[in-house]
């Protein structure tokens, strides 16, 4: 059982909380901090926590706590892992690790000189769907991953902080595509290392000096691509979505809106619909088990099992550093408009996947296949490449 201190009770404050009470069970959250005091009292109060704080080193530090969960804005995450690797406690950070890679490094550094276990809460790479998905995967049911395509759009955040680029490290990009390319990363192998990335980014719609959407690319040494597409101005609704292709299949995850619960009214519920849903009348798209669907439920199973078993979890800062580092390079790209190198100091990849994502059949002695197809006309044609020529035909068969 591991006590805890829950670092911010705002939207993933209380997504974590209910996470690990509702769930795995065995845990407790002993002591409540927030910003104002009321805030966390009235938190503690509604979820039975016995302490609440407003002080983060005084949250941290309290005795009980073995655990501290980093659920505070962009700017404070520094601050609370460094306290919390001082003071030899576990530290779980919701995403992004840092503001950048630079702030991305000292955090994995302290933690890891400090000897505690670390974990990086990306949800969205622990969603049911994502984690069959990525079985899948990596039983090589799509052959070799060329391209894992990630979006996550909304029509933007819900709090001041995240519109002010000092507190926030940037806009859409590092509060969205840090999801996206940590999704792509999993699917495409994290052995393998991103080398460069290019990147469009503006301000569209909101009166704010950050981006408030973008496309961006990154290139992988094994050739393979991760897309991320990420927007503060997209109306509807919250739009995750993923598809992962390779030389033997394809994925498609929807993991909200029109996944299968669509319900109308003309008269309302009174609230809260889903995250981010932007009415409450007309047709709408509630999601049944929303800490579930958004991963938060296994995220925990598996951070604080491989606690328990001494392991390191799925996610831990090594790869929201990486995360952290492929932002930087997008900000960089969106600047210059060229691809830019993606820099990080101790990259620790395993070995990438190199093999060549060409798959030559033979046809016959002569030929390799490079298509058949049957045509409306119920011909069945065949693309053929000479083997020794290399010149490319076509063969049809009636
Ligand atoms: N899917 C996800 O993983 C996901 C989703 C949303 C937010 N987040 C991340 O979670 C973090 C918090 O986002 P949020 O949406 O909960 O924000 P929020 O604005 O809803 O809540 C922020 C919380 O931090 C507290 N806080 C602020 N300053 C503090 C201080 N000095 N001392 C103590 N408490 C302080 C506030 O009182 C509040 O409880 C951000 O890093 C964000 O990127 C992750």
């Amino acid at each position: 059982m591991h006590k805890i201190a829950m670092l911010g009770t705002g939207l993933i404050g209380r997504f974590y909380t209910m996470s690990l009470l509702k769930y795995r069970g065995k845990d407790q959250i002993v002591v409540a901090c927030a910003s104002g005091i009321e805030e966390a009292q009235k938190f503690a109060n509604e979820f039975g926590i016995p302490r609440f704080t407003g002080d983060l080193a005084e949250a941290i530090r309290d005795p009980e706590v073995d655990t501290v969960i980093v659920a505070l804005p962009n700017f404070l995450h520094k601050k609370a892992v460094l306290l919390a690797a001082e003071a030899g406690k576990a530290v779980l950070c919701t995403k992004p690790l840092g503001l950048n890679g630079a702030e991305a490094l000292e955090m994995l550094e302290a933690v890891e000189k400090a000897g505690v276990f670390h974990g990086y809460l990306e949800d969205l790479v622990y969603t049911p769907k994502t984690l069959k998905a990525l079985e899948s995967t990596q039983k090589g049911a799509l052959g070799k991953v060329l391209w894992a395509r990630s979006r996550e759009t909304h029509a933007g955040p819900h709090s001041d902080w995240f519109w002010n680029k000092k507190l926030s490290g940037g806009g859409a990009i590092v509060d969205m595509g840090c999801h996206c390319i940590e999704i792509a990363r999993s699917f495409i192998g994290k052995g393998n290392r991103p080398l460069e990335v290019t990147c469009w980014a503006d301000t569209q719609v909101h009166p704010i000096d950050a981006e408030d959407h973008s496309v961006g690319l990154v290139r992988y040494d094994n050739g393979a691509i991760g897309q991320f597409e990420v927007s503060w101005t997209f109306r509807g609704g919250m739009d995750l979505r993923d598809e992962i292709s390779g030389t033997e299949g394809t994925i498609w995850l929807n993991h909200w809106l029109r996944t299968g619960f669509e319900l109308f009214t003309n008269v309302g519920q009174g609230g809260y619909v889903a995250e981010k849903a932007e009415g409450d009348t007309g047709w709408m798209f509630p999601v049944g088990d929303e800490i579930g669907s958004l991963g938060y439920v296994e995220m925990f199973l598996d951070m604080f099992n491989s606690m328990d078993k001494g392991v390191a979890p799925r996610e831990d800062f090594y790869d929201g550093y990486v995360v952290n580092c492929i932002i930087d390079a997008c900000y960089k790209a969106a600047e210059t408009k060229r691809w830019e190198p993606v820099e990080i100091v101790n990259w620790r990849g395993g070995e990438g996947d190199h093999s060549s994502a060409s798959t030559l059949v033979d046809y016959n002695e002569e030929y390799f296949l490079i298509k058949e197809e049957v045509m409306p006309s119920g011909s069945k044609k065949l693309i053929l490449k000479h083997k020794v020529s290399g010149e490319i035909s076509q063969t049809i068969l009636y």
